[in-house]
């Protein structure tokens, strides 16, 4: 396997970079070229942003999984797919190869349309960091059906919204899900789900070995439909065709308003991206071994542990568990292990593998290193110089990523050992991307040294297309702000070297522990709980998790325990990743004369600067911000 799309200097970025922006058509026919393509497209790109309408390779069909296995298998059977690390350190390693990862993905094809799936079914995928997750995925793109994996972590509550939103017949779980010391009982979860909502299957892998509920007509065990079905004596399921606009799959994700929304991805362009992506910014060479330690319940799993790496016929490596677990050095023993090659992962686990001393680092190798990654958040430069000193070795590029579930794959990244890296700098966008930077009047910031709002004037293939079941919201959320450009709703500084520095969410986002979870998303979770009037959710700086959650609350009833129930509270209707760090419970909010909560003043006393509130007299009733500094948490 070569890549010839792949950027081998420094003067071949910046010449790519300008050919992708001179003219996008040309450049991206000539890296979709190197995809297998049952029929060729008929135009590369179609768009306008008021809409939006976007479509990459229209006509072109295919299908991803044809892309990313058969083609392997044919050439390569015995290359290893996915290298799995279970959470327990007794158990053994699994490797998969191209060959066998194929049968198995065909097999669960079987499995999934004996129980009903077809072309358009959405599959709701609930469950541990297993392979047979990843093998999911690729069974239902194979069959054309469309996957949205929620994370493991994920409550029932936050299930049953998102098979009501997705209209999804079908859940494929487990028994329970290993993390760390925890088992998480996932069928148990799913079937709390199922008081709210009907699907017509679930569909169960046994995992953990842990007794669970079926109910009859409705729950089956996969491996009891496989032995039915008689899969090892079938032929190898044959991949549905696709077109290139046909939807792959949905991914739920917090915005600064209502409910989680389901992100869109289409076949053609998403696989051309994170392939492209994924061999240009990792500088991925054949053989080596590649580690992402995201949750495949997250877009970064999706893109870069199963998708990019598959299609680019690499070896992926697979952790069960937690950087924990059993102690702060796992992280670093997988590597040795497995001789890890690139290693991705997200600052709030270097922030908290830092935290836990040098003692976990100091006797291991880690010489196999090659490049780092980040991703997810902001990283401070603290834990960059760490990340690059100890784990790196000092010589390891470390390409800081950003992207978003919107946007499929990399936008904004230097490209290892290529284009400098610059610690807390995403630096330089990919070829195809075109970055601008907006003041709130909407006018574009020009220069250097400057910042504003990040936007971005041009369709790259792996960018959404819409959300599900409401494409006005789509347009209202990213097409509206600024008109004809998609709005990220991060905030960005263009430095002296025009090198970009991504500062975080300008919106009502959160992003905790790399996790992303709107204010309004828990304050809705909060004002369900009985007593509460009202509630306001702001972040704060967290040394570990980047930021923090700080929720102020109207609460009116005569729990002595209310702060801790309506954390309880949080967890149940979202997850645990929501629960508030601090709840205050306050007598009133600080509010305009319209009404409007003062969500400024709220930040500064969450952040501790509470001498530095700035003009207060607008405020409906101004000594409600004396009690609420005096009461702080
Ligand atoms: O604020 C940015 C931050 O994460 C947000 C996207 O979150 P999500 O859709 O969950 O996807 C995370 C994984 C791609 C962005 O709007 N973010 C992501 N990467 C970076 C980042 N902030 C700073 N630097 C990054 N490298």
């Amino acid at each position: 396997m070569h890549y010839p799309y792949q950027i081998k200097s420094q003067q071949q970025y910046e010449n790519d970079y300008a050919l992708s922006i001179k003219n996008p058509k040309e450049f991206w026919a000539n890296v979709a070229q190197h995809f297998t393509w049952f029929k060729p497209y008929d135009t590369v790109l179609n768009w306008e942003f008021n809409t939006p309408d976007v479509k990459w390779f229209e006509g072109g069909k295919l299908n991803i999984t044809y892309n990313c296995l058969d083609r392997h298998a044919a050439t390569h059977p015995d290359k290893v797919a996915f290298i799995f690390e279970p959470n327990d350190i007794n158990q053994r390693t699994q490797k998969i190869t191209y060959a066998q990862l194929l049968q198995q993905v065909s097999q669960t094809c079987y499995a999934l349309q004996s129980i009903g799936v077809q072309k358009g079914s959405r599959v709701i995928i609930y469950m541990g960091m297993v392979p047979q997750l990843a093998i999911t995925l690729l069974a239902c793109a194979r069959m054309g059906a469309v996957h949205s994996v929620v994370f493991g972590g994920f409550s029932a509550r936050a299930i049953a919204d998102r098979v009501a939103d997705a209209k999804a017949d079908f859940i494929v779980t487990c028994d329970a899900a290993n993390r760390g010391a925890k088992h998480v009982l996932l069928k148990e979860i799913v079937d709390d789900a199922l008081l709210h909502v009907d699907v017509k299957k679930v569909l169960v892998y046994k995992h953990a070995g842990i007794n669970v509920n079926m109910k009859p007509d409705r729950d089956v065990w996969l491996h009891d439909i496989q032995n039915k079905l008689q899969v090892q004596s079938l032929p190898l399921f044959q991949p549905v065709v696709m077109d290139a606009e046909d939807m792959l799959f949905i991914l739920y994700t917090s915005g600064s308003t209502g409910k989680p929304k389901g992100v869109v991805h289409t076949c053609g362009g998403y696989m051309v991206w994170v392939a492209y992506t994924f061999v240009n910014v990792f500088q991925y060479k054949p053989g080596q071994i590649f580690f992402c330690t995201a949750d495949i319940g997250w877009i970064t799993g999706h893109s870069y542990l199963v998708y990019g790496p598959l299609l680019a016929g690499a070896t992926s490596l697979m952790f069960e568990g937690i950087p924990h677990y059993p102690d702060a050095g796992r992280l670093w023993d997988i590597v040795d292990k497995h001789r890890v090659e690139v290693l991705y992962t997200a600052p709030t686990a270097i922030r908290s593998l830092m935290a836990a001393g040098l003692d976990f680092v100091k006797d291991k190798n880690l010489t196999s290193l090659k490049v780092l990654g980040t991703v997810g958040e902001p990283i401070n430069e603290e834990a960059w110089h760490w990340y690059h000193k100890y784990i790196g070795n000092g010589n390891c590029p470390i390409v800081d990523t950003w992207w978003q579930t919107e946007t499929g794959g990399i936008l904004i990244s230097n490209l290892a050992g290529i284009t400098p890296h610059k610690p807390a700098h995403a630096t330089t966008p990919l070829p195809g991307v075109q970055p601008i930077l907006l003041d709130d009047q909407g006018k574009e910031v020009t220069g250097n040294n400057v910042s504003g709002n990040l936007c971005i004037k041009f369709p790259w293939p792996g960018m959404l297309r819409t959300t599900y079941g409401d494409h006005e919201r789509c347009r209202q959320n990213y097409f509206a702000t600024y008109a004809g450009y998609y709005f990220t709703g991060d905030g960005c500084m263009r430095d002296a070297e025009g090198h970009y520095r991504i500062t975080g969410r300008v919106d009502d986002v959160l992003n905790v522990s790399g996790h992303r979870l709107g204010t309004a998303e828990i304050e809705n979770a909060i004002n369900t709980h009985q007593g509460v009037i009202e509630s306001a959710v702001v972040g704060f700086p967290h040394d570990i998790k980047g930021q923090g959650i700080y929720a102020y609350v109207i609460y009116q009833g005569d729990d002595v325990d209310a702060q801790a129930n309506i954390a309880i509270t949080v967890s149940n209707m979202i997850g645990a990743i929501a629960r508030p760090d601090k709840i205050q419970l306050v007598a009133g909010l600080p509010k305009t004369r319209s009404g409007k909560i003062m969500r400024r003043i709220l930040r500064k006393i969450a952040e501790g600067e509470i001498n530095q509130l700035g003009d207060v007299t607008t405020l409906l009733d101004p000594t409600i911000v004396d009690d609420i500094k005096n009461n702080r948490q």
